[in-house]
């Protein structure tokens, strides 16, 4: 059966994933806050972004610009004027909709052919009583709709203690204007050729009218972006260099989303029609994942020309251009820009990764999580936990594990049910200490100082000497396969406990 975004959602909360926000007041609309492996799964995710974008190549460098910015910044880019969506307002309950989507709910209908009784319409139907189709509001079903009018979907605040025009300023609701006002910066103190690229992490807040669908849309969210600059004069193996980027870096992004487990059949790629494009965008594609809600952007890669530079350099009144020393002019580059929302990459990777499967008669839930993205690396589990020994070694694993990898210990189960809670939240190794391991003092019996690690994709286990595990950890966390580790400790059995 297809996952939906309730089960989603339930495991979420359960597991400390993702809280709504305040939600002990009632909860804050289309907001949440990410819990103990939220937070860790979120931050590897942006952790390997950065690695393999910023760190890994020699043609980008990194930026943390401020959220604040000049209120200019956003004149010149468009958003102040651009930034909007049609509105449509009930004049009857003053509830508010997106005027080109207004029609893509269900709609409350008082149906005159059956004595004025209230039904709910499926999205885009007419009414199989009267046969009309929705003209008043979806939601009261009484109010007649205004005309549509722009709202803008920016934060507007004010800076400093007074409320007035002059100290208006707005949430960035994209990261990329802070890359763009820092171009010259960036240059000079590197002194970057063309092509390169300035990358980006941070929040980002839009007002949005219709969010939801859990994180896939919130009003308060998270960016990774990069501005790619190229030289327009510049030709790569045929192409003007702006277009052959571009799909270098659309061949990029899907490749590093399926290395970090998303299958191919459900990424796929989407040009926006002329009549979507972004104000500043000469050719947009997204990659789009299929969500539990359907075909939707997972990311988006635009190219957006020389616009906001040039935009820029009006308003601000300085140059941002670049030297081209081989043609001995001044340019002003095209920017590519590959820009990933963390928190729909991160729904994508947690949809893509769960799996429901029988084992023995029973459900198995597991996320099958990519280990750099796995939140915890590896858990310790004692096979009983009344004896000492047992315990204060598996302490003693953790311990000397925890500096290098995520590594929990929890002894609050049995170990069948230990097993399926680290399962569930994508673990990819359990480490147990058993009676084998620490022997048995009363009976005089040695332990043979062996752990047995469990696999979480095979369910297969491979006993190895305790000071071992820092050797075979670095192995199977550093991508050697689980089946050419485990052949090293003979033949990797079954696990007895699932
Ligand atoms: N910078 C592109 C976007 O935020 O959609």
């Amino acid at each position: 059966m297809p996952l939906s975004m309730d089960t989603l959602v339930s495991l979420c909360k359960r597991r400390g994933f993702i809280f709504q926000s305040s939600e002990i007041y009632g909860g804050t609309g289309s907001c949440w806050d990410y819990g103990p492996l939220g937070v860790e799964l979120k931050n590897n995710i942006k952790r390997v972004w950065w690695r393999d974008f910023v760190q890994g190549r020699a043609d980008m460098v990194g930026l943390d610009a401020s959220i604040l910015m000049h209120a200019a910044v956003w004149k010149a880019s468009g958003h102040v004027d651009h930034f909007t969506d049609p509105m449509v307002d009930c004049r009857e309950c003053r509830r508010r909709f997106r005027a080109d989507t207004v029609d893509e709910t269900p709609w409350v209908h008082y149906c005159a052919a059956t004595k004025g009784n209230k039904f709910t319409i499926p999205a885009g139907e007419p009414c199989s009583h009267c046969g009309l189709r929705r003209t008043l509001c979806p939601d009261c079903g009484k109010g007649e709709l205004t005309l549509p009018r722009q709202f803008n979907l920016m934060f507007r605040t004010f800076m400093g203690p007074v409320e007035e025009a002059a100290a208006v300023t707005y949430l960035r609701p994209e990261t990329a204007q802070g890359i763009f006002v820092n171009f010259d910066n960036v240059l000079q103190s590197t002194r970057r050729k063309l092509p390169f690229g300035v990358a980006q992490i941070g929040k980002a807040f839009r007002n949005e009218i219709t969010p939801g669908n859990f994180i896939f849309r919130t009003r308060e969210f998270e960016q990774m972006e990069i501005e790619y600059f190229v030289n327009p004069r510049d030709s790569v193996a045929g192409r003007p260099a702006d277009e052959h980027w571009h799909e270098r870096w659309i061949e990029d992004c899907l490749g590093w989303f399926q290395r970090y487990g998303l299958q191919a059949e459900n990424l796929r790629l989407r040009e926006h029609e002329k009549a979507e494009l972004a104000h500043y965008a000469k050719r947009t594609a997204d990659i789009e994942y299929r969500f539990p809600i359907g075909w939707s952007e997972l990311m988006g890669i635009a190219n957006r020309t020389d616009f906001d530079l040039k935009q820029h350099a009006k308003w601000s009144g300085k140059t941002l251009t670049y030297f081209d020393e081989e043609r001995k002019e001044h340019v002003v580059p095209y920017v590519i820009e590959p820009s990933a929302g963390v928190d729909r990459a991160l729904l994508a990777f947690l949809v893509d990764a769960y799996r429901e499967e029988e084992v023995r008669g029973e459900t198995r839930v597991v996320l099958r999580l990519h280990p750099e993205l796995a939140p915890i690396k590896i858990a310790v589990l004692p096979l009983l936990k009344k004896r000492e020994e047992i315990v204060r070694t598996c302490h003693a694993i953790r311990d000397e594990l925890a500096p290098r990898w995520p590594a929990a210990y929890d002894d609050t189960a049995a170990i069948g049910r230990l097993y399926r809670r680290q399962d569930e939240v994508g673990t990819p190794f359990c480490v147990t200490v058993d009676v084998q391991t620490v022997g048995d003092s009363d009976k005089g019996e040695a332990g043979d100082g062996q752990a047995t690690i469990r696999d979480r994709d095979s369910m297969q286990q491979i006993r190895v000497p305790i000071g071992a595990l820092t050797p075979v950890f670095a192995r199977l966390l550093g991508g050697e396969p689980w089946g050419s580790v485990a052949d090293r400790f003979g033949a990797p059995r079954p696990a007895a406990s699932g």
